[in-house]
């Protein structure tokens, strides 16, 4: 496709009406410049291709497809490669339902628990969300269909989504919400992304250039299509000048005519319609040049890897006895309707038409084991059934063991609203505690989308989180429950004790449309482990049938410079009897004196298949960003000097070996100096000396001939101590009289050249 030459020909109209949607899923075609329309689809765990009938929030069916476990439950697999191929699946499925680009994945970090959409992401760590996202869509891309990263940036809540302001400050920004979709944007390259549609510190981010030209385009060097999130313009023109291509579904030709006459008018340039015009142009080329034809998908295919990948994403989060695997020869009572209904993907935009659901009760059919089944609670209230719960009672009593499959209905959590609490529902718990007075083998197994409080947790022997595990959920659970499969998932989010814990808890979901990310940088673990706060289960925790060895950590120097990379290695070891996974955790713990840091962040993981008695050296390079913090003042990454901690585990409670480095800073700390910069800000910094020692004589009247020495009321030590948190200008209060204000600002510019050479 000639872009330069389809633009230059042209009309005004015919520009403007690229820039948004035919209808909900369609781009426009223009007829006599021969490009074609497209579609897009939702995303982001399956397809929801709707063929007539059009919604964004999945009230209308959509075509048959295979609902794949949604990103809740992938993001436990730390597995990259399984990403991929899920990505690739999905891709094929893409290629055979002619769709270009699917609408995902979305990668928003999990602020709170009670965000309504927490199912569809990944993480509360921006390493875990940008890694694993980045490997889904470059399966994805393989097949040459288009992604559509979502939703740029800090939509963490559903309550007033369309409105709300996340007043975040630049750190955090930088270091936790946009740190979750860099990676993938810079090594995985997205066809598209799509922008949110809150507002950040007051602007909607669909008419914010900072975020969707400054950072998007010129510091990460996207260079796709930014789309509109479904109805998320609210300037269009503003927005076209933000950076904002294509608008998404449309609005019915008013947008486009304001484009025309902004462009008239003069205060829109053309430059900029036609530079939107030539991305949108070069997506759909992109697809269309390279288009595979007559490709068909295997749902069946499809609906066993759905299975697999959940086998490799479940969480065993404990196992006391061990409980589990289970005994075939046991007789067991299932009780719940998710063992025969389960709940297997949220509610919303993402909601799959599954062609086929394989439950628990499904998959354990024909295989030969005594079950007492009981349904346990109804689904569709939380309120307690006595006879529901007396039959699971009943069940339970004349059992060796009670398998209870819980977790939270649809109408708990859903894509539109927030949580109202981090509770299951009432008649679960009160099951869950009925079923242990008459049965102390109990195994709870669960299905919800985010962190839940568990106030039955130390009664129970064995609890399994399925998170929200796909169509095919019930062989995953049959295989795992059986010790057909070995356990292999580990949480990408902190579950804490109780609501109250989150850092969030204050500031959620703020108050009309204003929410205080208060908490800054300090989110999940990162603020659960600094605080030191008892947690129910940490991040990064996850059980197996086998044990794990660690030994041999080892780092590449002892001593580096700001900038270089570190390597590291550490030995593990399947020491049990069945061969299985591990997920190798690198933390970085940074100095404490300077920036209030994290006491470590999550800086590289890997997940390592060891038969029974093997070892394997699993090595990770490090670069600078695994040391740095945001430094507002350089609007740079900056990394300090001082000792680091590398620290390998597998949890972020759960560290089992340290090494220090220490990282000499290469380039000095930036800031502005003033009449109101303390003493103790510059002292550290040798470049200053000279400078600073005229300023101490006079502060402490030392006479220039005891050569420096503060004499005896005030030793050294005590001057610094003093000093700290003293002002410049104090100088000339209580300084011998030999600085003004003029004498006072020579220095400091002396001071500031030195400091920005
Ligand atoms: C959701 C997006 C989705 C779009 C289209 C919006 O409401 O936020 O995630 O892709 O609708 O269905």
């Amino acid at each position: 496709m000639d872009y330069k030459k389809i633009i230059s020909t042209m009309t005004l109209e015919e520009k403007a009406s690229l820039c948004s949607g035919r209808d909900f899923w369609h781009t426009k075609g223009i007829k006599s410049q021969k490009v074609p329309e497209i579609m897009v689809s939702d995303g982001p765990h399956g397809l929801r291709k709707q063929p007539a009938s059009q919604d964004h929030l999945g009230n209308f069916e959509s075509i048959k497809a295979v609902c794949f476990p949604a990103a809740c439950a992938t993001a436990a697999s730390f597995d990259r490669a399984l990403l991929n191929k899920m990505g690739k699946a999905l891709g094929t499925e893409c290629q055979a339902e002619n769709i270009s680009t699917i609408l995902g994945p979305a990668v928003n970090i999990k602020r709170s628990p009670l965000c309504g959409r927490n199912f569809e992401y990944f993480s509360e760590d921006p390493l875990l969300a940008t890694e694993l996202s980045g490997a889904l869509i470059k399966g994805v891309q393989s097949k040459n269909i288009g992604t559509s990263i979502k939703h740029f940036t800090a939509n963490n809540q559903e309550t007033r989504r369309l409105t709300v302001s996340a007043d975040v400050d630049e750190r955090a920004m930088y270091e936790i919400y946009l740190a979750a979709f860099e990676g993938a944007v810079k090594n995985a390259k997205p066809w598209t992304v799509m922008c949110s549609y809150n507002r950040i510190n007051g602007l909607h981010v669909s008419e914010n250039k900072t975020y969707l030209t400054d950072i998007l385009r010129d510091e990460w060097g996207f260079d796709g299509v930014v789309m509109s999130d479904w109805g998320a313009v609210n300037d269009r023109v503003k927005g076209l000048t933000a950076g904002l291509d294509l608008e998404m579904p449309g609005s019915y030709g008013i947008n486009d005519r304001e484009i025309v006459e902004a462009v008239q008018g003069g205060s829109l340039s053309e430059k900029t319609l036609d530079k939107a015009v030539e991305r949108i142009l070069k997506w759909i080329d992109k697809y269309e040049s390279k288009k595979q034809k007559d490709v068909k998908w295997d749902k069946e295919a499809d609906h066993e890897l759905a299975g697999r990948i959940e086998e490799e994403s479940a969480v065993l989060l404990k196992n006391e006895g061990p409980i589990l695997p289970l005994d075939k020869n046991d007789e067991i009572a299932i009780i719940g309707r998710f063992a025969k209904a389960p709940r297997y993907q949220g509610g919303g935009s993402s909601h799959i038409n599954s062609s086929k659901v394989t439950s628990f009760m499904d998959a354990a059919k024909g295989k030969g084991h005594e079950i007492h089944y009981a349904d346990g609670y109804d689904t569709d209230s939380d309120e307690i059934d006595r006879a529901l719960i007396a039959k699971a009672v009943n069940a339970a009593k004349k059992s060796d063991v009670a398998v209870i499959f819980a977790g939270l209905p649809d109408l708990f959590e859903s894509e539109g609203y927030d949580r109202e609490h981090m509770r299951l529902p009432e008649n679960q718990n009160v099951l869950i505690s009925e079923v242990l007075k008459v049965q102390p083998n109990v195994v709870v197994v669960l299905h919800n989308g985010s962190a839940v409080e568990m106030p039955w947790e130390k009664d129970v022997k064995g609890i399994f989180e399925m998170y929200l595990g796909g169509q095919n959920v019930g062989t995953a659970e049959y295989n795992l429950l059986f010790g057909k499969a070995n356990p292999s998932g580990r949480l990408p989010e902190t579950f804490p004790v109780k609501l109250e814990d989150n850092p969030s808890y204050l500031n959620f979901p703020g108050f009309m449309d204003n929410v205080s990310y208060a908490e800054g940088v300090f989110v999940g673990y990162r603020y659960y482990d600094t605080k030191k706060t008892e947690v129910l289960f940490p991040f990064g925790h996850g059980l197996s049938y086998t044990t794990y060895k660690y030994a041999n950590l080892k780092v590449s120097k002892r001593k580096i410079k700001a900038g270089d990379p570190l390597t590291v290695s550490v030995d593990v070891t399947n020491i049990g009897r069945m061969a299985g996974k591990e997920v190798v955790q690198v933390y970085v713990a940074a100095p404490q004196d300077g920036m209030p840091r994290p006491v470590h962040e999550l800086r590289a993981f890997d997940k390592v298949a060891l038969r029974a008695g093997e070892t394997k050296t699993v090595t990770f390079e490090l670069d600078s960003r695994a040391f740095a913090y945001w430094d507002k003042e350089r609007h740079d990454w900056y990394v300090a000097a001082g000792d680091y901690t590398i620290e390998a585990g597998a949890s972020s409670r759960d560290i089992k070996f340290v090494k220090k480095v220490n990282i000499e800073a290469a380039s000095k700390p930036r800031f502005t100096i003033t009449e109101n910069t303390c003493f103790g800000d510059l002292m550290d910094i040798p470049e200053l000396a000279d400078s600073l020692k005229p300023l101490i004589n006079s502060y402490f009247h030392i006479d220039k001939k005891e050569k420096g020495k503060a004499g005896d009321a005030i030793n050294d030590k005590m001057a610094k101590e003093l000093l700290r948190f003293s002002p410049l200008r104090g100088v000339i209060s209580f300084g011998d009289s030999e600085y003004d204000h003029e004498k006072l600002a020579k220095v400091i510019k002396v001071m500031q050249e030195k400091l920005n050479h």
